[in-house]
């Protein structure tokens, strides 16, 4: 018996990328696969139905003979009623729906002095609005059958944080807070959802802006982290092995797995008489700033090469 058997498996933005191995991965188990993608630039700009097609076929050529089957999809994640869509397609393909994997995304790079309105709404539709469009419209089947497990994508770009992407690391922070309110909404109904938060090489990557010597050299060794790293973690989440793990946040990079902190108080100040502008200064503010946090990146806190 395989991990994925009979298991039916949506993965949004599987054209390529982390989606693609995603799928791959998930049809190599044993699932059924709808393979979703619009088939758009980096940043989001046109569209081509060959790219799910194209993943589709393969895992039908590859898997077809053991049972696994695979159908694409070109809807976009990023509005209601096409998010709608992608879900009743799945349904209406397979029967059932089990896994949701939220992994389609673009980006609109710009520092935030300078980013246009359209560029952070184009970021939030994908990433945090399409995620929830998705999820959401499952949610009734997960409901209904009480299983169901949801995969979302976050970034170290939201949880720690970095340079020119203000939109994509408050979509990718955004997401987080979304997992963790569906594990607690749906836990009563046996539906988990969990967060992936990804280091790989791939086309996203390599819009990385690499203008210093520093950034170059730091663009080289992110080439060294394989997609197909990341498949084996969603394939164990998705599977009844992984029936007990919700709410959780996981980082995978090349062979290295993290579980990420979740924020929780870090220190506390207490005046029986209350503040003032002035105490808070001189005791609050004095005792809590050796912990405050530095005006850190991802790279600052994931700072030695991947493994
Ligand atoms: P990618 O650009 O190779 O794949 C994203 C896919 O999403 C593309 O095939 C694209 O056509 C599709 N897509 C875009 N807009 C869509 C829409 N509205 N509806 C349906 N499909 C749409 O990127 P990659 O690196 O594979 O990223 C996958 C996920 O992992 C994304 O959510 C990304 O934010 C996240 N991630 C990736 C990291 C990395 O190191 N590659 C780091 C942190 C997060």
């Amino acid at each position: 018996m395989k991990l994925l058997e009979g298991k039916a498996i949506l993965v949004t933005g599987a054209g390529g990328g982390i989606g693609r191995d995603f799928a791959l991965a998930m049809a190599a188990a044993g699932a059924s696969v709808l393979v979703n993608d619009i088939g758009t630039s980096v940043k989001g700009e046109g569209s081509d139905a060959g790219p799910a097609q194209k993943v589709a076929d393969e895992i039908n050529d590859r898997f077809g003979g053991s049972g696994a089957r695979a159908i694409a999809n070109t809807d976009s994640v990023a509005h209601w009623e096409s998010a709608n869509n992608i879900v009743k397609t799945a349904v209406e393909a397979f029967g059932r729906l089990d896994v949701v994997v939220n992994n389609a995304g673009i980006l609109r790079d710009r520092f935030f002095f300078n980013m246009s309105v359209e560029e952070w709404r184009a970021v939030i539709d994908v990433h945090l609005n399409g995620s929830f469009y998705v999820a959401r419209a499952a949610a009734p089947h997960f409901k209904s059958q009480e299983s169901g497990c949801y995969i979302h994508m976050t970034s170290t770009s939201g949880l720690v944080g970095n340079l020119g992407q203000a939109n994509y690391s408050a979509a990718k922070l955004g997401i987080a807070g979304l997992s963790k309110s569906i594990a607690l909404d749906m836990a009563k109904y046996h539906v988990r959802s969990n967060c992936i938060s990804p280091f790989a090489w791939s086309r996203m990557i390599g819009s990385i802006p690499t203008e210093t010597e520093d950034q170059k050299a730091r663009v080289e060794k992110l080439k060294a982290m394989e997609t197909a790293k990341i498949a084996p973690l969603a394939v164990f989440l998705a599977s009844e092995e992984g029936r007990d793990v919700t709410g959780q946040i996981f980082a995978v990079r090349a062979n290295e797995i993290f579980l990420m902190s979740q924020s929780r108080p870090l220190r506390s100040v207490h005046r029986a008489e209350g503040w003032t502008p002035e105490t808070i200064g001189a005791h609050a503010i004095a005792a809590l700033r050796a912990h405050f946090y530095p005006l850190e990146r991802s790279q600052d806190v994931f700072s030695w090469d991947p493994l």
